[in-house]
């Protein structure tokens, strides 16, 4: 298995990994984000990673840029996520997440945002400690599945960062 960045020949594989891996209520809008994600230019970066195994792609996330409104800091989320049912539980998943983190490490990003299930996302650093600091731009559902992990611990917000994100993400059943 190997991660590399996804082109154009992969939309097809991609979406049809996020429809298998995401339940009945959530494929459609899932599915909607990421060909949006994949289409439409955007003045925020994105970067889409694939995992893939003897020519067959069976993991996918992307990776976004957050904007700090009013403070000129790098960061990103994390969303979406998914592996091929048949081939979860092997450690892709965390493969993609790690290929990513350490990717956004290496080029000076200082924050990565998730909104998901912290029994998953901890494994990797994210957490929730003060995480009430950085406002999203739609109210969440689940404020417990709003997390971030920052890499260099030196400088930290005092008061609340409002957060602007990405064309796509700019949807409130999203969060
Ligand atoms: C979440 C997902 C991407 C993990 O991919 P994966 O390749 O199976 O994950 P890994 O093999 O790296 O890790 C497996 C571990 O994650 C756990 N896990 C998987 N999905 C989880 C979830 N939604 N919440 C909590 N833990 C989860 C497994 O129980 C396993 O735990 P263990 O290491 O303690 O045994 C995959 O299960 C998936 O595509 N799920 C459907 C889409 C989804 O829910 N995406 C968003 C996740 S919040």
């Amino acid at each position: 298995m190997h991660i590399r960045l996804s082109n154009t020949n992969d939309l097809e594989a991609i979406c049809a990994i996020h429809h298998s891996a995401f339940g009945e209520e959530e494929r459609e809008s899932i599915v909607e984000l990421v060909i949006n994600f994949l289409s439409q230019p955007s003045d925020y970066d994105t970067l889409s990673f694939v995992a893939e195994e003897d020519g067959i792609v069976i993991g996918h996330t992307i990776f976004s840029e957050i904007k700090f409104i009013e403070h000129n800091t790098k960061a990103f989320i994390l969303a979406p996520l998914a592996v091929l049912p048949s081939h979860q539980n092997r450690g892709i998943g965390t493969s993609l997440v790690k290929h990513g983190l350490n990717y956004l490490s290496s080029q000076g990003t200082e924050f990565v945002f998730v909104y998901g299930d912290p029994k998953y996302y901890s494994r990797f650093g994210f957490h929730t400690e003060n995480s009430k600091n950085f406002v999203p731009p739609y109210t969440l559902q689940y404020l417990h599945g709003w997390q971030y992990l920052q890499f260099n611990k030196s400088s930290f917000p005092a008061t609340p960062i409002h957060l602007s994100c990405a064309p796509p993400l700019r949807k409130p059943e999203l969060w």
